[in-house]
């Protein structure tokens, strides 16, 4: 008993939009195309993977040829034409069952793959059902004109499986215009089994659908985290800057910018959740330009950053660490300047003091310190 795959990746994802078709495109760091892979690949009961794709794809062409047990097909006009060119390339494996499978249901799982091949014991063809919850209504001109009874309707998910010869008779008689190869198949005259779908075995198809399936993916790498400390020493000076906001004070700190150790300690957190180092290597202090700098600069930087790879700023909280100034009376300040400057709420900034017990450097007030934590979502 051999069972195959076919994967297919031929299509061009004109509904996902974002240049690249949908399956080369990434989840969590690897390619759409990828992650559906090793589903099949590691399955059990999977005997043998064929993929399909156009031609004109050269580079993961190339890259897949090489990839041991792989068998590659090319594609055609429309998801029929590639399923036939798939068919044909298992030709001559002694194939006895085919799971047919869009490459876009990167989330399917190993239950749903191995209800598929079990159900082939049974019946020439099974496939995942959804059993529709929602009402159905018809509408026309944005306005509800009636409803359906869903009692027995299933939404159709794939991989849809057959056995072999019959799947192949199936295609070739059919005059073409199908939905699925559920259609072809039940055109042919063979019983399909429904087997229990998967609420999370989503088709990938429109641009939106993209960070469901990372969160359904992605598991841990979509929260990161992100530690920030700094240290100023006092000098002269009549007032301080911290978090933003500027504290009267009989001496100042030093640094080579507003020594704001409160926003260098968040600018950090959310370079350190990014992996992107420092506020060093982003403005290094040899850098004359930086002189005297308002750190709102590095922190908009960061903030700029983080958004720009994906990642939203969930939170950040700072401590800061002296004996004086006294920082409660000014906090809700710090938080809401340095809100405005990540361009987040004001509940998700938190800004607290604590003395150290006139211990230390900053027990005996010779400088401040500031630490911060910083946490990135993404999806
Ligand atoms: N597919 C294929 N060959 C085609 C068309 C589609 O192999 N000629 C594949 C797609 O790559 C996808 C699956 O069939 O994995 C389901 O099709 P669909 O979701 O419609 O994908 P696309 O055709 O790529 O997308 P669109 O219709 O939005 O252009
Ligand atoms: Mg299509």
């Amino acid at each position: 008993m051999t069972t195959a795959a076919l994967i297919l990746a031929a299509g061009r994802g004109f509904r996902a939009g974002g240049g690249l078709p949908k399956q080369w495109r990434l989840l969590a760091g690897r390619r759409v195309a990828d992650w559906t892979l090793e589903r099949f690949m590691q399955a059990p009961g999977i005997d043998l993977v064929a993929l399909v794709l156009s031609p004109g794809d050269r580079a993961p062409w190339e890259e897949y040829a090489s990839r041991p047990g792989l068998i590659l097909a090319k594609g055609g006009a429309d998801r029929a034409a590639s399923v036939r060119s798939g068919l044909a390339a298992l030709a001559g494996h002694g194939v006895d069952k085919v799971l047919i499978h869009d490459a876009a249901r990167p989330c399917v799982r190993a239950e749903t793959i191995a209800a598929v091949i079990a159900a082939l014991d049974d019946h020439p063809g099974a496939a995942p059902g959804l059993a529709v919850t929602d009402a159905l209504w018809t509408g026309e001109g944005g306005i509800v004109t009636g409803t359906r009874d869903r009692s027995r309707l299933f939404a159709a998910q794939t991989p849809q499986g057959f056995r072999y010869a019959d799947i192949i008779a199936a295609h070739a008689a059919h005059p073409g215009g199908a939905a699925d190869d559920v259609e072809v198949a039940r055109a042919a005259g063979l019983d399909v089994a429904i087997v229990p779908g998967d609420p999370d075995n989503i088709k990938i198809t429109r641009p939106e659908d993209f960070a469901r399936a990372e969160r359904l993916l992605g598991g841990a790498p979509m929260v990161r985290l992100g530690n920030g400390f700094d240290v100023h020493r006092f000098g002269p000076g009549d007032h301080v800057t911290l978090c933003g906001v500027k504290i009267p004070h009989e001496r100042g700190l030093q640094g080579h910018s507003d020594a704001d150790a409160g926003m260098h300690a968040v600018t950090d957190a959310i370079y350190g959740a990014l992996a992107e180092g420092d506020i060093g290597r982003h403005f290094p202090p040899s850098d004359p330009q930086w002189k005297g700098a308002a750190s709102e600069v590095f922190l908009r930087h960061a903030a700029d950053l983080a958004r720009d790879a994906g990642w939203r700023i969930a939170n950040v909280d700072c401590t800061l660490i002296c004996e004086r100034p006294k920082i409660g009376p000014h906090s809700d300040r710090m938080r809401a300047e340095m809100a405005r400057i990540m361009g987040i709420g004001l509940d998700a900034v938190s800004v607290k003091a604590t003395t150290s017990e006139r211990l230390g450097f900053a027990g005996r007030e010779e400088g401040i310190a500031a630490m911060a934590t910083a946490t990135l979502v993404r999806g």
